[in-house]
């Protein structure tokens, strides 16, 4: 397969071009969030990476952190068109190097359903069933 070119950036992407690619995970269905509330949330994050291809945006993932010791891994997100073909390994890379430069020592995150296995080819383990992550 020919290689793709792909340009990571730690800017971030415009709110509309966030946004439509926010829309394809299908999580905005349940409890909607607004254009300007999502891009408000993406804009307080600690570490951004957005992925393009010839200027569009095709992917996403940010950190939220202290800056020190906890950081939470959060919409990672790759075009359903341009999946399984690395860009969410290297935008996750991304975010990993940026947290262990800062030497956090805690990198979490949840894992929407049926991507743990994504996430494991990248070290991550899921949490022991008496220790488990836990949300209101
Ligand atoms: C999860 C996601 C970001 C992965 O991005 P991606 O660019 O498709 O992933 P990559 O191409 O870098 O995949 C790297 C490896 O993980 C594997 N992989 C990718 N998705 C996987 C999945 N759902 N289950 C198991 N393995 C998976 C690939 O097979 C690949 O391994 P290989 O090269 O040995 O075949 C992407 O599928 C996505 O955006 N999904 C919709 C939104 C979402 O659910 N995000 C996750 C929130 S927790």
């Amino acid at each position: 397969m020919m290689q793709m070119t792909i340009l990571y950036e730690s800017g971030l992407p415009d709110s509309q071009e966030f946004f439509d690619l926010f829309e394809t995970t299908g999580w905005n269905q349940a409890k909607p969030i607004q254009q300007d509330q999502i891009y408000t949330a993406i804009s307080h994050s600690w570490y951004t990476v957005s992925a393009y291809k010839d200027d569009r945006l095709v992917g996403f993932g940010r950190v939220i952190s202290d800056g020190i010791y906890h950081a939470l891994i959060v919409e990672m997100i790759v075009h359903p068109k341009f999946q399984r073909q690395e860009i969410g390994s290297q935008i996750l890379c991304k975010l990993v190097q940026r947290c262990r430069e800062a030497g956090i020592q805690q990198i979490q995150l949840f894992c929407a359903r049926g991507k743990s296995g994504f996430y494991q080819k990248h070290g991550f383990k899921e949490r022991p069933v008496d220790a488990p992550g836990m949300e209101l």
